[in-house]
């Protein structure tokens, strides 16, 4: 480029020149040769020192581009990396203008409201949140703009009947004047640990509710035990075609099936007293049974047992190993709202050297798309209050910790093809093994 300049400017300078000096031999010896002469040359020298500059100030505008399309790239470069680590965050991001108008927010905020970024920009924050929720945000908003400091608070979003916790820091951002221009929110979902919260506080509460039942079930046996002696007595006063005597075997009747619960509660609670190493799987279950029976019968669950006794004893703490029955039992209840049949059966895998546990139900199944959640913690399917999630998750750690196995199978309606119903099959391993 610049030696195509060059080689017109020389060739434009080169024809005055050639002309010049032609007139300067005409002329020779006259005065006016020098003026000719000095033109022949002056002319020239222009051309060339304007030519050379020409060259420089392209040569430096052609710099000056390269620098400014290298800067641009640069800045374009820059400006994509964050942008992309915005979009590709898991946390809410966006920005809000003095009137509580969103002025941008990134997909995984957008998505999650279920739009697109240009549908919610420029609206209020209502559009996000609920009144209540969009008043309170717009409150802190005004106090960063008022302080210019950064504040945080904690919200609930419902959206499609889930509640989500957010942990939200609100931040002023600054024009080059040093005023808060607008307010940048990064919020975070903390649902997971809220629950964890919530649990430990429920497991707080049931294991003081534990205590409580064991102490109100040893405040109930000894009238317990009272009762029924006075009963004996009384019974033998009264002929056994006396009416009377009818009345107090109904009274007698009654007390025992509460001593049986009670007993029951007493023997539950007892367990905890101590970890054992190995679990008499026939002994365990019966307890479990005598706990959940009434509660069964009053679902119109029918409960098939089919327990063999003298069975090797099996490598676990006895009162783990009942947690793990209940919340099978539970789970099989709940699903056979309006009645049902529950088999368990123990049966010792000679082959296999383990002995299997299987708890079989005819309820509603699990949905294929849920089976393979059902051990994740807090995954249910339960109303809010009704299930924590914790019951599989916490049996599962329970039976592997002991080098066990729980697996589990199911149909539901839209298997016809398979009767259906959930079966749960745990395996331990035998003492003598150890
Ligand atoms: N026997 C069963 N029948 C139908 N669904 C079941 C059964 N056992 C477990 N589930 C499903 O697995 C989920 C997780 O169970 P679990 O961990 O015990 O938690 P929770 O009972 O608190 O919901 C339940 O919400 C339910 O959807
Ligand atoms: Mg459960």
């Amino acid at each position: 480029m610049s030696k195509a300049i060059l080689t017109g400017i020389s060739s434009i300078c080169l024809i005055p020149m050639t002309v010049m000096i032609a007139m300067a031999g005409h002329f020779t010896g006259s005065a006016s040769s020098y003026l000719v002469w000095s033109l022949g040359l002056g002319v020239p020298l222009v051309f060339v020192g304007g030519g050379v500059f020409l060259w420089h100030w392209k040569k430096d505008r052609h710099n000056l581009k390269q620098e400014l399309t290298k800067k641009t790239e640069a800045l374009r470069k820059s400006e994509e990396k964050y942008r992309s680590l915005v979009e590709s965050t898991e946390d809410f991001i966006f920005t809000i203008n003095e009137r509580g108008h969103l002025l941008s927010l990134n997909s995984f905020t957008a998505n999650f409201f279920g739009g697109t970024p240009s549908q919610f920009i420029g609206q209020p924050l209502s559009i996000l949140f609920s009144e209540e929720v969009a008043k309170q945000q717009l409150e802190l908003v005004r106090l960063v703009f008022e302080f210019g400091k950064s504040v945080r608070s904690e919200f609930v979003v419902t959206t499609r009947e889930h509640e989500t916790w957010l942990s939200t820091n609100f931040m002023p951002l600054r024009d080059e004047q040093e005023k808060v221009k607008s307010v940048l929110c990064i919020a975070r979902d903390i649902t997971e640990n809220k629950k964890l919260e919530n649990q430990l506080v429920s497991a707080e509460k049931m294991a003081s509710m534990g205590t409580l039942a064991a102490g109100v079930a040893h405040e109930i046996n000894n009238p317990l035990g009272v009762i029924l002696g006075f009963i004996d007595l009384l019974l033998e006063k009264f002929d056994k075609d006396n009416q009377d005597y009818q009345d107090l075997k109904t009274i007698e009747r009654h007390s025992l099936h509460c001593k049986e619960v009670v007993e029951n509660l007493l023997s539950f609670a007892r367990q905890g007293e101590g970890a054992s190493e190995y679990c008499d799987i026939y002994d365990a279950i019966h307890e479990i049974v005598g706990v959940v029976k009434h509660s069964l019968d009053m679902n119109h669950i029918e409960l098939r047992l089919n327990l063999i006794p003298g069975l090797p004893k099996v490598k676990g703490d006895a009162r783990q190993m009942q947690q793990v029955f209940l919340n099978l039992i539970n789970n099989a209840a709940g699903a056979m709202e309006g009645g049902g049949l529950l088999e368990m059966g123990v049966s010792f895998n000679t082959n296999q050297d383990k002995v299997c546990i299987v708890v079989r139900d005819n309820g509603h199944g699990i949905k294929e798309e849920h089976m393979e959640r059902i051990f994740d913690p807090f995954f249910t399917t339960k109303r809010e209050g009704e299930g924590t999630g914790l019951g599989l998750f916490v049996s599962h750690g329970i039976v592997t910790k002991y080098e066990g196995t729980i697996t589990c199978e199911s149909s539901t309606e839209d298997t016809p093809q398979k009767p259906r119903g959930t079966t749960v099959t745990v395996t331990l391993k035998p003492k003598e093994k150890d």
